[in-house]
């Protein structure tokens, strides 16, 4: 066994931190292969986890709180009030906090958190923290959509990030070797086989993210204001750009790119079911011009490398990943050819950004629970 794995880490700190025998909970990042920035207009998206994690080991206490310890630094959470700290304790913290809100009792633990879901990437490492802890502040008792929303929750109201329900919801509930086309809105799930002629790439731009500032929430709030001038709740209920056209400016573009994304993902959804991956490859590539263009949150190192990715032998198809503003690509490959067209895209790109972006070649990963 590598004692680097982040479950056996994960065990080690908690022996070495607090003793006694732990239960160990999972929980998987995500990639998206098309539905960007339209969980929060109640459209479809088709997401999968991923096989890199956050694992939680975990064992009641006597306190009303939650001794932590992780890669980050260790922590003493106070259950009787919460304060928002401005780092990953938020996470932790507000996910026992919402799953309270949620009529759940939560009682002291000692947690010992270790993970191997890159940071800031776009691969939602965050969403794994909080389903995993979920997981191990209810004993395993609260999952699924449910979980989801709570993680959700917790992101909404005590960390302070807008964001959709994609992230939670994938990390919570895909299964192995399957993309997860969900709707936004009813929350009906459909899980969707991938073809073994098919793998992931997930690529770095080396640009970091951070969500709970401005970007993501303005383009929220302009999806929002394009549903209100169109008189609908949501921008899911339109069907069609010809209804955009009284709009104009940035709720316009906005509205656009929801519409015709939520059109792509229907499509992608054909186009996996039919294994004609030439026809999805074509989709992600529209996806980014859209997500470039019309929704605004590419930048330019990110085109350069979804660029680089488009035009590499072997790559079908790639896109910017996830809320924006840096982060990550995903690059739809042919697994015969997946080593190759990475190293090619690395190399390019390291010429560009001064060393070699992190790359990992991603597999469809089950969602969250016990390690047993
Ligand atoms: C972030 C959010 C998600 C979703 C994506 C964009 O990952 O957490 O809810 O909005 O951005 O698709």
């Amino acid at each position: 066994m590598n004692p680097s794995q982040p479950f056996q880490l994960a065990l080690t700190r908690f022996k070495d931190a607090f003793g006694g025998t732990p239960r160990l909970f999972r929980a998987p990042g995500r990639i998206n292969i098309i539905g960007e920035h339209v969980d929060y207009a109640g459209g479809k998206v088709m997401p999968a986890a991923i096989d890199y994690a956050c694992y939680v080991a975990a064992a009641p206490n006597q306190e009303n709180a939650l001794h932590v310890t992780t890669d980050l630094g260790t922590a003493r959470i106070d259950l009787n009030q919460f304060e928002r700290q401005g780092d990953w304790r938020d996470y932790v913290a507000g996910m026992a906090f919402a799953l309270r809100d949620a009529g759940h009792v939560v009682t002291g633990h000692n947690l010992a958190i270790a993970s191997d879901v890159p940071m800031g990437a776009g691969v939602s490492s965050s969403a794994a923290l909080e389903v995993a802890v979920g997981l191990a502040l209810t004993g395993g008792q609260v999952v699924g959509p449910l979980l989801a929303l709570i993680a959700q929750a917790a992101e909404n109201h005590y960390v302070g990030m807008a964001c959709g329900i994609m992230d939670q919801y994938a990390s919570a509930c895909a299964v192995a070797g399957h993309a997860l086309m969900l709707d936004c809105t009813s929350l009906e799930a459909k899980q969707v086989s991938l073809p073994q002629t098919v793998c992931f790439l997930v690529i770095d731009s080396g640009v970091k993210h951070r969500h709970t500032t401005g970007g993501y929430a303005s383009r929220r709030a302009d999806c929002e204001t394009a549903a209100q001038l169109l008189g609908v709740s949501l921008l899911s209920e339109v069907h069609d750009e010809a209804a955009l056209t009284g709009l104009s400016g940035n709720p316009r573009k906005r509205a656009r790119h929801v519409v015709s994304e939520i059109a792509r993902t229907t499509a992608a959804q054909q186009a996996l079911e039919a294994q004609d991956l030439v026809g999805l490859g074509r989709l992600l590539n529209q996806s980014h011009k859209s997500l470039a263009l019309d929704m605004e949150v590419s930048t330019p190192e990110v085109d350069r490398l979804t660029a680089l990715a488009q035009a590499t032998h072997g790559i079908y198809g790639a896109r910017m990943m996830g809320g924006g503003f840096g982060g990550s690509i995903i690059a739809l490959a042919d697994p015969a050819l997946a080593q190759m067209a990475m190293e090619t895209i690395v190399t390019t790109y390291a010429g560009f950004l001064g060393r070699r972006p992190d790359a990992i070649v991603v597999r469809a990963a089950a969602g969250a629970g016990e390690v047993k």
